[in-house]
């Protein structure tokens, strides 16, 4: 199977439950206090929905889809908007990668390659943008 197939049905299975995002959010606010403090005044509720979808465009981009919705992304997070430092997108893969690891029961160190390897060029554009 195709990585990006891999990666989508993981995804499938990470998805059937909301902890996965709520885990999501203790992992990436955990590994750096400066990244805590950008969602002090965040809806966490509506920050886990929009990530859900964020997320899914990462993946149906790298499955072919126009990547206009990651440029929107990059646009909110360069430096005239959220301004967000381009090297907290690592931290933000490594979280994404150890709720991953919690959550999907079919998890293997190859799979983790996988979602990396899908992943890396969308955040790499939202991350371009700075
Ligand atoms: C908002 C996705 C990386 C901090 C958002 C939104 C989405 C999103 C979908 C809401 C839509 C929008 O306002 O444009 C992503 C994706 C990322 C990523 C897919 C990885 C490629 C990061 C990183 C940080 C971050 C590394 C670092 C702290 C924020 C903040 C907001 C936000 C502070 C606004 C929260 C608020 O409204 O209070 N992100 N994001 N994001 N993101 Fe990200």
């Amino acid at each position: 199977m195709k990585d990006t197939d891999l990666v989508f049905q993981s995804y499938g299975r990470c998805c059937n439950s909301d902890q996965f995002f709520v885990d999501f959010y203790d992992y990436f606010m955990s590994s750096s206090d400066a990244i805590k403090k950008r969602f002090v005044n965040t809806d966490m509720p509506a920050q886990r929905h929009l990530l859900r979808n964020g997320v899914m465009q990462l993946i149906l981009t790298a499955r072919g889809m126009p990547d206009r919705k990651l440029r929107a992304l990059g646009e909110s997070h360069n430096r005239n908007h959220f301004n967000i430092n381009p090297e907290w997108y690592s931290l933000w893969l490594d979280a994404l990668m150890k709720t991953v690891r919690l959550h999907d029961p079919e998890y293997t160190p190859k799979l983790e390659k996988a979602w990396r390897d899908v992943l890396t060029p969308g955040i790499d554009l939202i991350r371009g943008a700075y």
